[in-house]
């Protein structure tokens, strides 16, 4: 193998290697426990309501006690256009959707692959 071959099969397996990683940051899973694990589980209720089951459910109407900005639930369907609506910036949520109460759920999800990925994720839950 001459250097030139060389460096291009060693380029080969950086690429490789950088393409694999970014998969596993999109992995839904882990992106949730990183983004949402502090506040938010499937058994029980910790700063967040559990998100069992969250996907076509009503915003609000778990037994979580603390609900703010979705206290005394209302008739918001999360369905995946509203759940990426919802983890990219909440307060725009919350404006667009007419409620003026503000929710202390902090987490904007910058990246449309992790939107997407703790969406699929949730499906499953
Ligand atoms: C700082 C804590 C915190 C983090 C981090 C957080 N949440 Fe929340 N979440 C809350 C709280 C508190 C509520 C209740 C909202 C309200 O009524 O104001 C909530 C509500 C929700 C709801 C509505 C639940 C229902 O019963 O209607 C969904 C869905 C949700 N969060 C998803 C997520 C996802 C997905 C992430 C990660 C991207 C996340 N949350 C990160 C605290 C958090």
């Amino acid at each position: 193998m001459n250097s030139k071959t060389f460096f291009a099969a060693a380029l080969t397996i950086v690429i490789a290697a950088t393409a694999g990683t970014a998969n596993a940051n999109a992995d839904g899973a882990k992106v949730f426990k990183k983004k949402c694990g502090v506040c938010h589980g499937f058994e029980k209720h910790k700063m967040g309501p559990s998100l069992a089951g969250i996907i076509g459910r009503k915003a609000g109407t778990s037994d979580f006690k603390k609900y703010k900005a979705f206290k005394g639930g209302s008739d918001i369907v999360w369905d995946e256009k509203n759940l990426d609506a919802w983890i990219t910036n909440q307060k725009d949520f919350l404006k667009a959707k007419g409620i003026k109460k503000k929710s202390s759920m902090k987490a904007k999800i910058k990246k449309e692959e992790d939107r997407k990925a703790i969406i699929a994720y949730l499906k499953g839950k």
